[in-house]
């Protein structure tokens, strides 16, 4: 029809996706009906405690844990922040030293900052020019101080899948704890935390068309955590404070439903984000892609446009309807460049010309040819001399 603006396209399901409809229909009786609060004695906590327990189980079964491992907390960051700070400070009488990678998300970087602030010692691991951490090198760093190690299983920013089990396996035969952020992977790849051989998963609801302030920390059994949210019993006194059950209703049956989906719907993500590669590849010059070419989550295009500010790029694309990001949701507006980027050896104008498209399971072709249909004409007009622009 004439006349209609185009629907707006939404490519940043990285920083977060929108609650399916199933998943805000489930969440509905436990606002006011199902309100008492699982602590409770009397019927209406029992009621609500009983809701929390199958969605605990939900969770766990869909990882292959127990329901007993699985911690609910506010997300991802406090996921990560509980899994460091915790196991740090309950273990620190069998060492202080602490291995990560340079390309985590923030809340695992800044709380190994803040133990080390405490005394702990941190050694931050570099990453090759596609992000991949090297399994040797996690060998290399470890020390009989070493507790812990913390490698995330997909970068948010550039889609790196890493060698997880690899690292596992090193971990398992020095007795160290490993940590995996799994909150980009959760939901998109195959993750069954006993086959990974990892002691501490993070996983987040938002980022899976479930509802934003819920996620989950993975506890082997017979890890030992110290709580950094004090006050309660809940959680077998891991995480205290009143647990919100209309969220983790969401976030197990959100999980319900992608394990009734099979594998199809992530090879048909990746396959609509290969085809806007290989449209974008063939209708714009001076393009490169970041992260590992194969290794990589199924619905993470990150790209750098030679002589275009990505952050000027990614506006103009919003200004025409289309939602892209230049990093992390986190880090996007920050002068810095990104993290990620400068660990993988970019220098800052390489990093600053990056646009990252994240594609979702809502992401249909019509909106793949909609980005081929804008985007390169606004690369190219980035590309102008300043001149062409003012018409001068
Ligand atoms: C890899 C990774 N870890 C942790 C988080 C934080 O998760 P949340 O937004 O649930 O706090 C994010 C969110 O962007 C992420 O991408």
């Amino acid at each position: 029809m004439s006349g209609t603006a185009p629907k707006r396209v939404y490519l940043d399901h990285a920083a977060t996706t929108p609650v399916l409809p199933e998943v805000v229909t489930a969440m509905q009786p436990y606002f006011s009906e199902v309100f008492g609060n699982p602590s409770s004695d009397h019927s209406f906590g029992q009621e609500a405690r009983a809701a929390l327990e199958e969605a605990r189980r939900a969770v766990a079964g869909f990882i292959g844990a127990r329901p007993g491992e699985i911690v609910f907390t506010s997300g991802g960051t406090e996921a990560n922040n509980l899994a460091i700070k915790g196991f740090a400070y309950a273990n620190r009488y069998r060492g202080n030293h602490i291995v990560t990678s340079a390309v985590e998300h923030h809340s695992v970087l800044e709380s190994v900052r803040f133990l080390a602030r405490e005394g702990f010692k941190v050694t931050v691991l570099p990453v090759d020019r596609e992000g991949r951490v090297d399994p040797k090198d996690v060998a290399r760093a470890l020390t009989p101080r070493t507790v812990l190690v913390s490698v995330m299983h997909a970068n948010n920013e550039v889609g790196t899948i890493q060698p997880v089990a690899e690292i596992a396996r090193i971990t398992r035969r020095h007795g160290v704890c490993f940590h995996v952020d799994a909150v980009q992977t959760v939901g998109h790849l195959h993750l069954a935390v006993r086959e990974l051989g990892a002691d501490l998963v993070s996983l987040s609801a938002h980022k899976i068309h479930g509802p934003k302030g819920v996620g989950a920390l993975y506890v082997r059994r017979g890890v030992r955590l110290e709580p950094i949210m004090n006050g309660g019993q809940q959680d077998v006194r891991r995480r205290a404070g009143t647990k919100d059950v209309a969220a983790i209703i969401g976030f197990a049956r959100v999980v319900r439903l992608i394990s009734e989906e099979g594998p199809e719907s992530a090879q048909q993500v990746a396959w609509l984000r290969d085809r806007l590669l290989r449209g974008i590849m063939e209708s714009v010059d001076g393009v490169w892609l970041n992260g590992h070419p194969v290794e990589r989550l199924p619905g993470n295009l990150h790209l750098g446009f030679d002589g275009v500010d990505g952050r000027v790029l990614a506006r103009n694309l919003d200004r025409r309807g289309i939602a892209v990001s230049t990093g992390s949701a986190c880090s996007s507006g920050q002068s810095e460049p990104s993290h990620v980027l400068t660990a993988m050896g970019l220098n800052h104008r390489r990093a600053y010309s990056c646009v990252r498209f994240s594609l979702g399971r809502g992401t249909t072709m019509e909106e793949i040819e909609r980005v081929l249909e804008v985007l390169p004409r606004e690369v190219e007009r980035l590309r102008l001399p300043a001149s062409a622009h003012t018409g001068s």
